[in-house]
């Protein structure tokens, strides 16, 4: 674990000897891996021995369809042909994408991409299997599913399993170790519960602890911390009895669920029965959605992967067109409008943002927008200044977008939209690979952009981050809308939700685990809401 820029990537990619072998640079020390030093053992030697996902999987997928990616490796190992079919078939169900075997790979979703790198690696079998992010694409079961496929793998095969993640509530119930890096330094090693209790951890190196540990460090710090340390839902909610049993002082107060009161104004997206068929591949990826969204709503859509989020959104851009139905945005109907026209409505950062990037400078990226609309060069150049102001990129004018931290090149895509001063801004996992620091600064972005009245609609896995900031949510399932409904609703439905393979956040599930009798939130949606609730039913006066 560790922020962006800690170092993470190098060590994962020291351990099958990319780092030095291909990358070169100068490596002090030694790695060994089965006694071998990777300075000296052939990179083709090493990797039949280390499995490596990296995080995005387009660099990694490369042949025709979705059976020879996952073939390839156990058929350069020389298998039988038999036992190749077999991992493949094998590999393929575990992660979720039996039946996709003769799709080309382009034509998956970002998350299907991330699932079928996982399955090419996993089909080899390796003795030791690197995830460097490998599941920031997944939905949140998707997630669970891998991470117990790896834990199998290791109690059945013996494998050793490394992974770069913040998946933390998962960290807590699988792994045996955490190692935290920060600046290129290992500060702290030790098991789930030893790295989580250690709250400096989460302020120094930003650290994402489970939810229930960063609620157990808020009581804490308020002097009502819990009889034992939590890391799972099971121990917050045995811990906050036992507390509230010991401190029987305050009355109880049932806690409603309540709409946000958004002013309702006028429609600015209408979907009408929109459907979508992929061609030459004939796949319906969106069938019959209908929804309307109001101007100034902040509106998260959320499903499982390959569930048609992005389809959606791009028949909002106009980047593809209704194959039925209809969709109005700003009063333009997208099947007939110019993408070049739908842009000065609505701004967009595509799930891979670094496709969207082109120009030698950050100011050069952001003016290319208002500069290519004919604005002249005095709103320009004010357009670029606020924009960049308003994600705190000011001193990144001259830099090369590229080469800048993942966290700022999404923030240039996200000035280059707002540039031309959209009412609409529409975000496809903005936050993917993000670390705690950089998911929250763009969320706030995001949030700025709300109560400037903009209307905003995104797309995550992060359902921590949806609970926290969305007042609306559209859950999405094999192309339809599963549910459409305020976040506090959404969220107190997790059975409803799996469905769509979302699970609401851990702080969420901790207050549906609570008897009622308690008289706390039943579906809390942040750390920050129920610690606030439990101090004052313990008569606390606190801010937290
Ligand atoms: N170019 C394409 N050609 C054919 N099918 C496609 C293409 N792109 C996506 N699909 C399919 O359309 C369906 C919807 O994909 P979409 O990208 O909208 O999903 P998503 O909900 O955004 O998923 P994720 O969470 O993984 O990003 C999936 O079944 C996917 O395999
Ligand atoms: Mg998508």
């Amino acid at each position: 674990m560790g922020e962006n820029g800690a170092g993470k990537s190098t060590f994962c990619q020291m351990l099958n000897g990319i780092i030095p072998n291909s990358f070169g640079g100068r490596l002090a020390g030694k790695v060994l891996i089965h006694g071998m030093d990777t300075q000296t053992a052939g990179i083709s030697e090493l990797a039949t021995k280390v499995g490596i996902v990296l995080e995005d999987p387009e660099t990694q997928l490369f042949t025709t369809s979705v059976e020879s990616e996952v073939a390839f490796g156990p058929e350069n190992l020389n298998l039988p042909v038999a036992e190749i079919k077999e991992r493949v078939a094998w590999a393929l169900d575990v992660v979720g994408l039996g039946g996709y075997d003769q799709r080309m790979p382009t034509a998956l979703s970002g998350g299907q991409k991330q699932r079928l790198a996982i399955a090419a690696n996993i089909a080899m079998r390796p003795d030791i299997l690197v995830l460097d992010e490998a599941t920031s694409q997944l939905d949140p079961v998707g997630v669970e599913e891998v991470l117990s496929v790896a834990r199998n793998l290791n109690q059945k095969y013996g494998i050793t399993i490394v992974m770069a993640t913040d998946a933390s509530e998962m960290i807590a119930k699988l792994m045996d170790h955490v190692i935290v890096l920060d600046q290129g330094k290992l500060v702290t090693e030790g098991t789930p519960r030893e790295v989580f209790a250690n709250m400096d951890l989460f302020t120094k190196f930003m650290i994402r602890a489970p939810q229930v540990s960063q609620l157990a460090g808020k009581l804490k710090e308020a002097r009502r911390p819990l009889p034992v340390f939590p890391i799972t839902v099971d121990e917050a909610k045995k811990g906050l009895q036992q507390l509230v049993k010991n401190n029987p002082s305050a009355e109880k107060k049932a806690v409603e669920a309540q709409a946000p009161v958004s002013p309702v104004s006028e429609t600015i997206i209408q979907v009408q029965h929109l459907d979508y068929v992929y061609q030459p591949l004939n796949v319906h990826a969106v069938k019959d959605v209908s929804f309307d969204i109001q101007r100034g709503q902040f509106v998260a859509l959320i499903g499982q992967n390959g569930s048609g989020k992005t389809t959606v959104l791009k028949n909002l851009l106009g980047l593809l067109r209704p194959t039925g139905g209809s969709v109005l945005v700003a009063g333009q109907d997208t099947k007939t409008t110019a993408v070049a026209e739908m842009a000065r409505h609505v701004g967009f950062v595509l799930q891979n943002p670094d496709q969207q990037l082109f120009a030698e400078t950050v100011e050069e990226e952001v003016a290319y927008g208002p500069a290519n609309l004919g604005q002249d060069k005095a709103t320009v150049e004010q357009r670029v200044a606020e924009a960049l102001k308003l994600v705190g990129l000011e001193e990144k004018r001259k830099e090369f977008p590229p080469a800048l931290p993942k966290g700022e090149r999404a923030k240039v895509v996200i000035a280059s939209a707002l540039a031309l001063d959209p009412e609409i801004i529409i975000l496809d996992e903005p936050t993917t690979g993000q670390d705690f620091k950089g998911c929250h600064q763009i969320m706030q972005i995001a949030r700025q952009l709300h109560e400037q009245g903009r209307t905003v609609v995104f797309v995550t896995h992060h359902m921590a981050l949806v609970a926290e900031y969305a007042e609306r949510v559209i859950v999405m399932t094999g192309g339809k809308v599963l549910l459409d409904s305020f976040t506090e609703d959404i969220f107190s439905q997790p059975d409803v939700v799996r469905q769509a393979c979302i699970i609401p956040p851990q702080i969420t599930l901790l207050g549906q685990a609570l008897p009622v009798e308690m008289g706390l939130p039943c579906n809390p949606l942040s750390v920050r809401i129920m610690a606030q609730a439990i101090l004052a039913r313990l008569n606390v006066a606190t801010a937290v």
